[in-house]
């Protein structure tokens, strides 16, 4: 599995992870620099996909060679902190086709397990797949969403996040399943609730702006 750290590169990535890292960021705020992180990582993973050449006709008369995507990858969010994120992706990649899934943690003792308990995916898909999620933690959640893409067909599956757990992608990477993570940053810990530290919280509050009540 390769791991690509765009805050290696782009120092805009650091830019995006100081608004959303800071726990002043309102809800209004959090949402746009979510956007801006999903259309970051949406430029970043074009590499992934499949392109064709297409002539252009430019205004002085001249023909220019460029590129068109010959496919359509689907976008599969992670209900509900993956709204934001997800839209800059649209915007990238218009028309792209929606899977939707969410997770539920069940805590069990010492650990944690995740059930996915919706999945709105196509039956057969047999092309590019990119699992959106801000916070890669534990790394349950996106391999059991690369295990049910995987069993209607994907033929790659790349992980975009925001935030990426070290334990979490040691876990991945055993697992199997997901061939290239995109993040804006690796953290180096989880604490004793799973979240990531130093991290930004709860994506799904600050996104959606609503704490649920269970
Ligand atoms: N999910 C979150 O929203 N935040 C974390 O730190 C870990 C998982």
């Amino acid at each position: 599995m390769k791991v690509t750290v765009l805050a290696e590169h782009a120092p805009l990535a650091r830019w995006i992870l100081r608004h959303l890292r800071d726990s002043s960021t309102g809800v209004e705020d959090f949402r746009e620099w979510m956007r801006r992180a999903g259309l970051l990582l949406a430029a970043h993973i074009s590499s992934e996909i499949e392109w064709e050449m297409v002539r252009v006709k430019t205004p002085l008369g001249a023909e220019a060679v460029e590129l068109e995507p010959r496919e359509k990858p689907l976008l599969v969010g992670i209900l509900g902190a993956s709204i934001p994120l997800l839209e800059g992706f649209e915007q990238l990649y218009p028309g792209s086709p929606i899977g939707l899934v969410a997770a539920r943690r069940i805590e069990e003792g010492e650990g944690v397990e995740i059930r996915l308990y919706y999945e709105r995916l196509p039956s057969r898909y047999e092309g590019t797949a990119v699992l959106v999620d801000p916070m890669l933690a534990t790394g349950q959640t996106i391999a059991a969403v690369a295990d049910a893409v995987a069993a209607r067909g994907a033929r790659r599956i790349i992980a975009a996040t925001v935030i990426a757990a070290r334990p979490g992608l040691s876990y991945l990477q055993a697992h199997g399943g997901v061939d290239h993570v995109y993040t804006l940053a690796v953290d180096p810990m989880l604490n004793d609730k799973y979240f990531i530290v130093p991290g930004l919280g709860d994506a799904g509050d600050r996104s959606l702006g609503v704490t649920p009540d269970h």
